[in-house]
């Protein structure tokens, strides 16, 4: 009987051997393993034997079994390697699907207008003073001769946060600030920075916007040296060419006060629809500092005189790019942003 499993067993490997195919597998596995499999039937005939015989021919059938239960997996193993294989080897698998792009970041439009800002004054040699966004209602207006119910208030539509507080409407509060920490050193300096005004959005007229102050103290400052710096700025910003006007204009915290404009860079003063057909272009206010100005920022009027000026940043952008409406600077629609 046991020498007849031995040779049982050869069989069955041999048999295994030969199977080269997935498919043969199961057929080989049905003949030898399956239910009414050649090594199943045995078990079934282990009643024939005598009761000595029995126990080791069955713990030799379960061996067989166990040792043909895992050369089979073996085998099965190795057939699903080499047709995997074979199929790698013949079949292309392309693996280069592009990745999904990054689009890189870029500054905003704004940003890179109050950096070129910077940049030209900053070759005249003026420093950067900044100065906080929520002001106190005497520095954005009593401290500039603006006290309260003086009508010239009404310039200014106003947030106002409580009774004392506002979000700053313009970027002058920053000169009394930057006079009382230079304390009596002379000033160049620019102020650039965000205000708020409570007013109707229209394409010209955002709630927020940047403006950017200039200030200059020292002694004996005069209003060509305002003159001769807008239009020094003017030209480094709008081309050489550029031609300057003043005109007579009314601000608390100067006198005497000018307003400046420039020719119409896109029709050379021809008139057009951007400078309603004036020819000419507002570039901001402007003007001496008014002696009550300077005294509230520590400065002896007797001694000392100054220069101011203002102007927007938007609206200089949409001049150069030709925007036609302001409320683009705030909607973060990328479809805008990126084309600067
Ligand atoms: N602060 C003024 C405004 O917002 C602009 C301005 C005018 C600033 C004259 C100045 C100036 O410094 O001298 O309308």
């Amino acid at each position: 009987m046991l020498e007849s499993l031995d040779s049982l067993q050869k069989e069955a490997m041999e048999s295994l051997d030969r199977v080269a195919g997935l498919e043969e597998l199961p057929v080989w596995y049905r003949e030898w393993l399956g239910r009414k499999g050649r090594v199943t039937d045995l078990s079934r005939g282990l009643g024939g034997l005598s009761p000595e015989e029995r126990p080791q021919a069955g713990q030799r059938i379960n061996q067989i079994k166990q040792g043909l239960e895992q050369a089979f997996e073996a085998h099965q193993q190795a057939i699903e390697n080499r047709a995997l294989e074979a199929s790698l080897g013949s079949e292309a698998l392309d693996i280069t699907l592009p990745g999904r792009p990054l689009a890189p970041g870029h500054l905003h439009l704004t940003t890179q207008t109050l950096r070129r800002l910077r940049q030209i004054f900053a070759e005249m040699g003026f420093q950067v003073f900044e100065t906080p966004e929520v002001e106190t209602d005497e520095m954005n207006f009593e401290m500039l001769n603006i006290p309260p119910y003086h009508p010239a208030r009404d310039m200014w539509d106003t947030f106002w946060v409580n009774d004392q507080v506002v979000l700053r409407t313009h970027t002058s509060p920053g000169q009394i600030r930057c006079m009382r920490q230079s304390k009596g050193q002379p000033i160049r300096v620019i102020l650039p920075g965000k205000c708020y005004r409570y007013e109707a959005i229209t394409p010209r007229s955002e709630h927020q916007f940047f403006q950017m102050e200039g200030l200059v103290v020292g002694h004996s400052i005069r209003m060509t040296d305002l003159i001769g710096t807008i239009r020094d700025f003017i030209r480094k910003m709008y081309g050489e060419s550029r031609k300057l006007r003043i005109r007579g204009s009314y601000f608390p915290f100067t006198e005497p006060s000018i307003e400046v404009d420039m020719d119409c860079m896109l029709c050379r003063g021809k008139g057009c629809r951007v400078c309603k057909h004036t020819g000419w272009l507002e570039v901001g206010g402007a003007g001496m500092v008014h002696p009550v100005v300077l005294q509230n920022g520590g400065y002896d009027p007797e001694e000392w005189s100054g220069f101011a000026f203002g102007m927007g940043v938007e609206r200089p952008a949409m001049l150069h790019h030709r925007i036609e409406d302001i409320r683009f600077f705030y909607g973060n629609d990328l479809r805008f942003l990126r084309q600067f």
